[in-house]
């Protein structure tokens, strides 16, 4: 997974989580037999490739490769459980939905907390029949003989909604037409375009064409996860002396948020070997250790390419100098925790200064801080951001041992970033 240089540390990444997901999706709708390579096994995509293997999709893993054979799939009546997975259900509440099978979509408590009124919505207009528990999980998708393609507009920046709705259209008959906030993480738009789908991609608009006769093998190496990537980045922005470079990494326009952010506070960041790999921006991500990072104010426009890193980005601003604004965050509320909460408590536990004001975090910089116990909210991003924070300050981090949240997206994450530190 990683090698030292002379003269910095090296390191190659699990694949995109969220491209991961829709690979995997991918692989279930064109029957046949495809390859990826570096597919992610953190907890999350193991449930998406979990939950298809109930509908007869088969997979051998050998070494960073994975075969998978969707030929003897049938989509049949089930009830299936997304864990703590909020991409899983949202995009397969899509697929099952425009697959036009009955099922039951179901979540760990948490999940059954947040919000699903973003898909049903949508998919009702749409002609499918689908009863939810007061707009959250379970939902139940009934067969129904009324599904249309659409021409819908989203009033929400949520690629999970964008991806489940061209998934719906991709199994309906006709043209569907997605506009308005549909500017988020573009994955499965580039990936279907790149494997020759039938699809148009506009800035403000995309249109898909369903139920034709696609076939197509995939064969594909997921670039490394810039999410699991911002957690080193921060790392090693904050270590004296350090070097290193992450190789072969997403750089997706709609994901780089956080690098920008960072790179305006001053950090020494470069992107080197800069290519396109089936249709993706991948790139090698060079950090040093930056002193004098100043605070900054993010425009609330930003916030959707790094929805995931704010979290992160917090925890640069505390060792900033200076107040950093974070405008519009009001959807980190409803992400694996309240994470505008669990930002704020836990900078505050360490001595350091946060606040929430209107919808923007209010971050004030280079207070000293000190340990404390991390406060996870069993969410794997604030576990990680402040397992860093804290480690920044001393050697020994304390947590609850029994806290696995990083599990979820990067289960190599401490000892990868224990490498960083060294
Ligand atoms: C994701 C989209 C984002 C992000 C999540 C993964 C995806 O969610 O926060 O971790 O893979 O589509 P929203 O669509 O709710 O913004």
């Amino acid at each position: 997974m990683q090698s030292d240089n002379n003269d910095y540390l090296q390191l190659i990444l699990p694949g995109d989580k969220s491209i991961a997901h829709r690979v995997l999706i991918l692989t279930s709708f064109i029957k046949g037999v495809h390859q990826i390579s570096n597919l992610p096994k953190n907890e999350d995509v193991l449930i998406t490739l979990d939950i298809l293997s109930r509908y007869g999709l088969e997979y051998k893993f050998s070494n960073n490769l994975i075969i998978i054979n969707s030929n003897n799939m049938l989509f049949k009546n089930a009830t299936i459980d997304c864990n703590d997975s909020g991409t899983t259900a949202r995009l397969l509440i899509g697929y099952l939905a425009g697959l036009n099978v009955n099922a039951t979509i179901k979540g760990s408590r948490p999940l059954s907390k947040r919000p699903m009124r973003r898909i049903i919505n949508p998919l009702k207009d749409f002609g499918v029949d689908i009863e939810s528990n007061n707009f959250q999980l379970p939902v139940k998708l009934n067969k129904s003989s009324n599904l249309k393609p659409f021409n819908f507009r989203l009033e929400i920046p949520s690629a999970q909604v964008k991806s489940a709705l061209i998934l719906y259209a991709m199994c309906i008959n006709g043209k569907s037409i997605l506009s308005g906030k549909t500017q988020t993480r573009d994955h499965l738009e580039l990936l279907l375009a790149d494997l020759g789908y039938p699809i148009t991609i506009d800035s403000d608009k995309i249109e898909i064409t369903g139920n034709v006769h696609f076939s197509k093998q995939i064969d594909i190496k997921i670039p490394g996860d810039i999410s699991s990537a911002s957690f080193i980045v921060c790392a090693s922005l904050l270590t004296e002396g350090s070097h290193v470079r992450i190789k072969n990494v997403c750089i997706n326009k709609y994901r780089i948020g956080f690098l920008n952010a960072a790179v305006k506070m001053g950090a020494k960041i470069n992107i080197l070997n800069n290519k396109l790999a089936y249709g993706e921006a991948v790139g090698d991500i060079d950090i040093h250790y930056s002193k004098d990072l100043k605070g900054i104010e993010v425009d609330s426009a930003e916030i959707v390419k790094m929805i995931d890193e704010i979290p992160i980005l917090s925890v640069l601003a505390c060792y900033a100098k200076g107040d950093t604004i974070i405008n519009g965050v009001k959807e980190l509320k409803v992400k694996e925790s309240n994470r505008v909460l669990a930002i704020i408590k836990n900078i505050q536990s360490m001595g350091g200064d946060a606040e929430l004001i209107n919808d923007s975090l209010i971050i004030k910089g280079n207070k000293k801080l000190y340990n404390t116990t991390i406060k996870s909210f069993n969410d794997h991003r604030i576990f990680m951001s402040f397992y860093i924070a804290n480690r920044i300050i001393g050697k020994n981090v304390d947590y609850d041992i029994s806290d696995l949240s990083y599990n979820k997206s990067f289960p190599d994450f401490k000892s990868v970033i224990e490498r960083v530190f060294r």
